[in-house]
């Protein structure tokens, strides 16, 4: 069956989990953008309406169109339609819930289902992270493998990418606060020491193994004990305008624990039940409702799957 039309929802993702900077990531269920991708007679790529962010028209210059064009340079022989695509941002670019993952994968996802799958989800991670690298310089995989594997994922190598998909916590919620304030990623990245001490460093590998192992072994105790960031944590923290106030009573509230999503400035926390992590959301707002930073909350489910589906025809 050929298809010409394809909706989907592109999720957020959570980057770093705390210990793993720039190697774990997780996907969100109720945070997401939506894309239209279309086949079209003439070749090449059109973004033809974004709404919901201010990002550029030019493919070559949107993290989307730049994902689909790695991917077309791959394929041994291009197609002979091109594509166009427009971009519904739920997911504020800058928020540190992974705006411009979701647009890569998406639209890496999304072209490749309409050219009849020459790539599996997999595959498609080293094309979306190329987005990213028009997005931030890098071609960061933490958000990207989440979005399009879903559930938990570890950059295990980032040349050639290896991606490992991890179980979940079963139950687990995620509560994440978006402050809107501005912290440009690249400052977010210059401010980190360039070296760390050895002795953090091993409290850092041992937080990632114990993540790991609790994430297989379905250990809540476990995972909230490995939720801490000995290296980047407290250089970033201090951009975030009442962070480790917002931590504190989150965990006192019955957060298992959190840390700083991606690059900032969103705040993650996680809980074992929809009700504990409601209640962690009423915590974080009446501390952000003393400050006058306008802010989005979130309280979702991990999602399992990655970039979904919503119609193909
Ligand atoms: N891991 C990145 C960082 C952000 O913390 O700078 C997401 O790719």
């Amino acid at each position: 069956m050929k298809f010409t039309e394809i909706k989907l929802f592109a999720p957020a993702t959570i980057a770093n989990i705390a210990c793993g900077f720039d190697v774990m990531g997780c996907c969100l269920e109720s945070v997401g953008d939506t894309m239209v991708i279309r086949k079209t007679d003439d070749k090449g790529i059109r973004i033809k309406a974004i709404t919901g962010g201010s990002l550029p028209f030019e493919p070559e210059k949107n993290v989307a169109g730049v994902a689909i064009m790695a991917m077309l340079s791959d394929l041994k022989r291009e197609p002979d339609f091109g594509f166009e695509l427009e971009i519904n941002k739920k997911i504020k670019p800058g928020s540190g819930i992974g705006s411009s993952a979701a647009s890569a994968a998406g639209a890496v996802f999304g072209a490749n289902e309409l050219m009849g799958r020459p790539y599996n989800r997999h595959e498609l991670v080293k094309f979306a992270a190329e987005g990213e690298r028009a997005a931030c310089g890098s071609p960061i995989a933490d958000n990207v493998a989440p979005a399009l594997l879903g559930g938990f994922t570890l950059v295990q190598s980032a040349d050639p990418i290896k991606i490992l998909e991890l179980p979940s916590i079963s139950g687990l919620y995620a509560t994440v606060i978006h402050p809107q304030i501005e912290i440009k990623t690249s400052l977010s990245r210059d401010i980190l020491p360039q070296q760390v001490a050895l002795k953090d460093a091993v409290k850092q590998w041992a937080n990632v193994g114990a993540l790991v192992h609790a994430l297989h072994e379905n250990d809540s105790a476990l995972f909230a004990e490995s939720l801490q960031d000995h290296i980047v944590e407290p250089h970033r923290s201090k951009l975030i305008p009442r962070f480790d106030e917002v931590k504190k009573k989150a965990i006192e509230a019955g957060a298992l624990g959190g840390g700083i999503s991606g690059s900032g400035p969103s705040i993650f926390t996680f809980s074992k039940t929809l009700q504990i992590a409601e209640k962690v959301a009423n915590t974080i707002e009446k501390i952000y409702d003393e400050t006058t930073i306008p802010f989005h909350l979130y309280v979702s489910r991990i999602n399992e799957t990655g970039v979904k589906i919503l119609s193909i025809k």
